[in-house]
């Protein structure tokens, strides 16, 4: 099978690329290195140190015997994503190269709208690249939890059975996002479902929950790790707090630190990401799965690298709750389903009470990074302050 990762040099591509060149399947990758460009631009950067791309692909050969293949360029430009996919004619796409920080997309105007162009532009133009010259290829595009926000009711996968006036359907369950990262994640949900009823690609849409850890099998069996950031626009709560623990600082909970969303560990997300390419979709199908494992509030994760922080690092560990920077609910009932994946065959093989320590051993002895770009751990993004230019 040969499947393009767009997105390749990311945190989830650059792990999910050794996997599945590793279990013998054709990668090619595209990256345009926005991540890296963007994180830079903070004044940050991974904490884990990644080498370019070329010297990991080069690592990976010489240490695997395997060949990751690259083609450089930008998802959201229609002239590359034509020949790209005229030229190599991929079985299977993974679709993960978007600007995927919902802080980012909330400094203001300009962000915004580079947010909902490059975003919904890099799909719009890979479905009308699949339509022509690949029909029969799946697209696994991954979306994102957040996309449905924290309703007061179960969240179903992708679709409920609602009766209304007497009349019965089965309905896009309504979707609630918390920032304009996750509506462009919404708006490429609508565009991809359409792309599905007018020329029936065949497509998985990946609400996936966050991701955590810094180890797959490949990572430690090959020794190149995957980037991991730890600042207020590009770091997750979790990578926040576990880089706090270490340099010695408070974790700082945002609001109330009630607000809870799904986690799954990055071997997991891999995992089911090629289940998904293995099991692929019927022809004419649109799938949604909930890609998540456990849910946990911030509370609990604070408490989690606090308890676990003291440990290892043998120190007391202090978390302090500031102003929430977000607009968000950091109170609210929170009940996802995420079954199919498990109907497919998946099972979990981590957990974040297995992991925590492994992640803040990593973190740890990247110590002095962290140190050097400390400034960007706290919050300057305001959600009500974004800036109209
Ligand atoms: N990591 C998570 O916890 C998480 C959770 C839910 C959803 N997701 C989604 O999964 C995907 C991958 O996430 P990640 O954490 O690996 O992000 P990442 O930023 O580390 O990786 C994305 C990669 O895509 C590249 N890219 C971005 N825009 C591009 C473009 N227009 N053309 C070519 N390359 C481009 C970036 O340079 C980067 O290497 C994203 O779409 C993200 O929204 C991630």
């Amino acid at each position: 099978m040969k499947v393009a990762i767009l997105g390749i040099d990311g945190y989830i591509g650059w792990a999910l690329a050794m996997r599945l060149a590793e279990h013998g399947k054709n990668v090619i990758g595209v990256d345009s290195f926005y991540t890296r460009k963007r994180v830079k631009e903070v004044g940050s950067d991974s904490l884990l140190p990644i080498t370019t791309l070329d010297e990991r692909l080069k690592t990976f050969e010489e240490r695997s015997g395997k060949k990751i293949e690259f083609a450089g360029g930008d998802v959201n430009d229609p002239d590359f994503m034509l020949e790209f996919v005229k030229k190599e004619r991929p079985d299977a796409y993974v679709h993960l190269a978007e600007q995927r920080s919902a802080p980012y997309s909330m400094i203001g105007l300009t962000q915004a709208r580079e947010t909902l162009i490059q975003n919904m532009g890099g799909t719009i133009n890979l479905v009308y690249a699949m339509k022509e010259y690949t029909p029969d290829a799946h697209l696994l595009k991954l979306g994102t939890m957040g996309e449905y926000g924290t309703p007061n009711i179960d969240i179903p996968e992708g679709f409920f059975e609602i009766d209304y006036k007497g009349r019965h359907d089965r309905l896009p369950f309504p979707k609630s996002a918390g920032s304009w990262y996750h509506w462009s994640k919404v708006h490429d949900t609508n565009n991809l479902m359409f792309a599905n009823k007018v020329w029936g690609l065949k497509i998985t849409d990946v609400m996936q929950g966050v991701v955590y850890g810094t180890r797959t099998k490949e990572i430690t069996k090959y020794g190149i790790p995957t980037r991991f950031d730890f600042d207020e626009v590009w770091g997750t709560a979790l990578n926040r707090f576990c880089t706090q623990a270490s340099i010695g600082i408070p974790l700082t909970a945002y609001g109330k630190g009630e607000q809870r969303r799904g986690y799954l560990s990055l071997e997991d997300s891999i995992t089911c990401l090629e289940l998904g390419l293995d099991k692929p979709p019927k022809t004419g199908e649109y799938r949604v799965y909930n890609q998540f494992d456990e849910h946990y509030s911030i509370n609990e994760l604070t408490a989690l690298v606090a308890e676990r922080g003291e440990k290892i690092f043998g120190r007391h560990i202090d978390v302090s709750h500031i102003d929430n920077p977000r607009v968000e609910q950091d109170q609210h009932y929170y009940n996802p389903e995420h079954m199919k994946l498990k109907e497919l065959g998946y099972k979990p093989s981590r957990n974040l009470y297995e992991d925590i320590d492994e992640i803040l051993a990593d973190v740890n002895d990247n110590r002095e990074r962290a140190l050097k770009y400390r400034d960007c751990i706290m919050p300057k993004t305001v959600w009500r302050k974004s800036i109209s230019k």
